[in-house]
């Protein structure tokens, strides 16, 4: 018998990912490089479907039907590097490697290049959804050639998570690009969490439990908030300590937030591209200074402020108010992660469509949210510049956005930190500002190092003979 598909990894999310396609009728080759635990998730599943499991690489491979499709689901980094260095001579010309790791788009745009002459098809694919999405149907975001396309995406698009009967996958554009699309999803997830955590914040400055926070994100639930991670924050506060049933789990959570590295890749990125994700940034920058203990012992042992509470007379206006920051902030890191993608396509040629983007991460993934199916559609009606311009998205605006400058002040004034809300109403800010302080940047630049600067009435570069006669030169 023979495989139609293989899977190499058998950590969850490979076995998971092999079991959703065993589910949906594929034939799955699988292979782990500890033969035991391909033994064990097939003690434990192999009746889930037919499966075709193998301790050796070369007996993997052979049992493939041709073009092969291969996915590795392995730890990003080396573990990637030495499974393709491996598998590359077994492999022949037409066949799809895909690597379906959190691997940085960089290093995916390197390995494709290095294999495109041997013929075989690398594709660098983000997945999302974690391990339950794996198993049940992911987000999924490819990239590689078109004809490696033709030969994987039947499968994935058969396995990933489905909206009205459309896959929540598609094909990003070559080479890093599915990578690239998945990198910012997590970038935008990392915003998206830290809104919601300064949300939870606002709600407890302003005397509500956790339990009744949990409460207000369950009914923001069932409307336009309404997403994953909206879902599972009411769980999360809703939950009492295993320890201590008479206590919140939240508060004995140390106050710490870990993290991977795609977030810092997304910003990282951004910076080289000359993109403004600052909601990203801010969220990367919370979770450092989270962890960064000496820094928050000496700041809670010298610094002066308010005591974090916020008075309300009318509760529900106040929960109102920060519903709709939430909501705006939520839009602009959108509108941030999609700029970052838009850019990057120009840069790497990739020919990424902004509406299957959101398409594709309207369920499976970790930021599915009912916005999505709004940006898909905006974006289907007209090419848009930003996601802020959209008719729908900047008629909420405007509805939202005093409620949203309110939250902020109100933040602000009791010292209740509310980076990514007030970050977010900047960026707002500044884009449609119809004047930005740059003139005067501009201005301090030329008169400091001769930078020159350009004019609103002129073409050109133009340069002040600061230390001299005081004329203007052009300096073109
Ligand atoms: C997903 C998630 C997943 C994971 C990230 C972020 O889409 O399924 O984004 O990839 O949660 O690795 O993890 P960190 O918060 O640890 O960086």
């Amino acid at each position: 018998q023979t495989a139609e598909v293989g899977v190499i990894g058998m950590a969850v999310m490979g076995s998971n990912l092999a079991r959703n396609m065993a589910h949906k009728g594929f034939r799955v080759a699988v292979y782990n490089r500890t033969a035991s635990r391909t033994d064990e998730v097939m003690a434990e599943h192999g009746d889930e479907g037919t499966f075709l499991p193998f301790h050796d690489l070369a007996g993997f491979v052979a049992s493939l039907e041709r073009p092969r499709r291969i996915v590795m689901m392995v730890k990003a980094g080396r573990g990637t590097d030495a499974v393709i260095k491996e598998i590359t001579p077994l492999l022949q010309p037409g066949d799809v490697l895909v690597d379906g790791g959190n691997a940085y788009f960089g290093d995916t745009r390197r390995r494709e290049e290095e294999i495109r002459p041997t013929g075989i098809h690398y594709v660098g694919t983000g997945i999302s959804g974690g391990e339950v999405g794996a198993l049940e149907g992911p987000s999924i975001m490819p990239g590689g050639s078109p004809e490696s396309y033709e030969a994987i995406g039947p499968v994935l698009e058969k396995i990933s998570a489905q909206v009205d009967g459309e896959p929540c996958c598609a094909w990003m554009g070559t080479d890093g690009a599915g990578h690239f699309v998945k990198m910012v999803h997590n970038g935008i997830e990392y915003a998206d969490m830290q809104f919601i955590g300064e949300a939870h914040a606002l709600l407890r400055a302003a005397g509500l439990t956790n339990a009744e926070a949990g409460d207000v994100f369950e009914s923001w639930n069932h409307g336009d908030l309404d997403s994953y991670l909206v879902e599972i924050t009411s769980r999360v506060l809703r939950a009492k300590d295993p320890r201590d049933p008479a206590t919140d789990l939240l508060d004995a959570i140390r106050d710490e937030a870990g993290m991977k590295g795609t977030g810092t890749w997304t910003v990282q990125t951004a910076l080289e591209l000359g993109v403004d994700v600052s909601t990203i940034s801010e969220a990367v920058f919370a979770r450092s200074v989270s962890s960064a203990l000496p820094l928050r012992t000496v700041g809670q042992q010298t610094l002066e402020g308010p005591d974090r509470t916020i008075s309300v007379d009318d509760r529900q206006a106040f929960i109102d108010d920060v519903r709709d920051a939430l909501w705006s902030a939520k839009v602009v890191a959108y509108a941030q992660g999609l700029d970052e993608i838009r850019t990057a396509a120009v840069e790497y040629d990739w020919e990424v469509d902004m509406g299957q983007v959101a398409s594709i991460w309207r369920d499976g993934c970790i930021i599915r949210a009912r916005l999505l199916q709004r940006i898909k559609d905006e974006y289907a009606a007209g090419d848009l510049t930003t996601l802020l311009e959209a008719p729908s998205v900047k008629a909420e605006l405007a509805r939202c956005q005093q409620a949203w400058r309110r939250v902020v002040a109100r933040a602000v004034e009791a010292g209740v930190p509310v980076p990514g809300f007030s970050s977010a109403l900047g960026y707002y800010d500044q884009v449609r500002a119809p004047r930005l302080n740059a003139a005067l940047t501009q201005g301090l630049r030329d008169l400091f190092g001769a930078h020159t600067y350009r004019r609103v009435d002129d073409e050109g570069s133009w340069h002040v003979n600061w230390s001299g006669d005081g004329r203007e030169v052009r300096a073109d």
